[in-house]
């Protein structure tokens, strides 16, 4: 019986931090004591295992390969599965070529089997702009949404939460994160944000490009110290009290496209 909950880190564009959140947040979660699982999905080239120095070989691509000679299950989930510290890490794409029409298909068929082991695994999908990651992001139980601080940034989640394609996605329970701020966006994210789009604010993480520089080249995400280290904690703490609060099972996750409208959305 899946206990788990799948969190989708999304963005309304590419750069906008998706990965550097889904990151920091699942660690963490991990170093916190849960039980936490962070998956590569993103349909573009995958950033996780390049950020953690681990292996691109044992991917959710290459479990999607030898899934199309057998079922996938716990054995086959295990001989991908990798570890940073405490945090359980399949890893994502690792080349710009090849299909990747199955791609949902395989992270439908994972992400159940991972629900019953991880209570909490945290997808990066990143930017929401195409079909396969709204794909992606359907089968999520709940989304986090990376928007950067600049006006582009704030026009493009206007933009893309605009969409009727994107209803599907509003009608999950969605969180906010306002990422690189500090470069220009007006004062009252919050407000904004739940005004507009329904969206609960997780919180702001500065932008700090060399503390994000040091924790590539040290493989060592800066939540686990220097100056966005608090806020990135802040953001993870506040994630893990809204899954425990009120998202639903794996098993109550509604068939993508049956709800339309996130009940605290203003817009039509
Ligand atoms: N808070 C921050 N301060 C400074 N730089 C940041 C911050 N967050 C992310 N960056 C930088 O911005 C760039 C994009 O970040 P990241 O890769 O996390 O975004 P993304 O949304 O996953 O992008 P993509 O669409 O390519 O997957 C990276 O170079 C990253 O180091
Ligand atoms: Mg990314």
């Amino acid at each position: 019986m899946a206990r788990g909950k799948v969190v989708g880190v999304v963005s309304p564009g590419g750069g906008s931090g998706a990965t550097t959140v889904a990151v920091n947040v699942a660690l963490w979660l991990s170093e916190g004591g849960l039980t936490a699982a962070l998956v590569d999905a993103d349909p573009g080239l995958g950033a996780v295992a390049a950020l953690l120095g681990l292996s691109e070989d044992r991917s959710l691509p290459y479990l999607g390969h030898e899934a199309t000679l057998r079922p996938v299950d716990q054995d086959l989930l295990d001989r991908h599965l990798q570890s940073y510290r405490r945090l359980a890490v399949l890893t994502g794409r690792s080349e710009p070529v090849g299909p990747i029409d199955g791609l949902p298909a395989v992270f439908g068929a994972t992400a159940p089997i991972l629900c019953q082991r991880f209570p909490l695994v945290i997808a990066d999908i990143g930017a929401v702009t195409w079909g396969t990651p709204l794909a992606l992001a359907s089968q999520c139980h709940a989304l986090v949404w990376v928007v950067d601080a600049s006006s582009g940034g704030a026009d493009r989640l206007d933009r893309c939460l605009s969409a009727s394609v994107m209803n599907p996605l509003r009608a999950k329970p969605s969180l906010a994160v306002i990422n690189k701020v500090g470069v220009g966006l007006p004062g009252g994210g919050e407000d904004w944000l739940a005004r507009e789009y329904g969206l609960s604010l997780l919180g702001e993480v500065p932008h700090d490009l060399a503390a994000v520089r040091r924790g590539e080249e040290r493989l060592l995400p800066p939540v686990l110290g220097g100056p966005l280290a608090e806020p990135l904690r802040g953001v993870a703490g506040r994630l893990a009290a809204a899954v425990g609060g009120r998202l639903p099972s794996h098993s109550e996750l509604p068939a993508a496209g049956h709800r339309t409208l996130a009940p605290g959305s203003s817009r039509a």
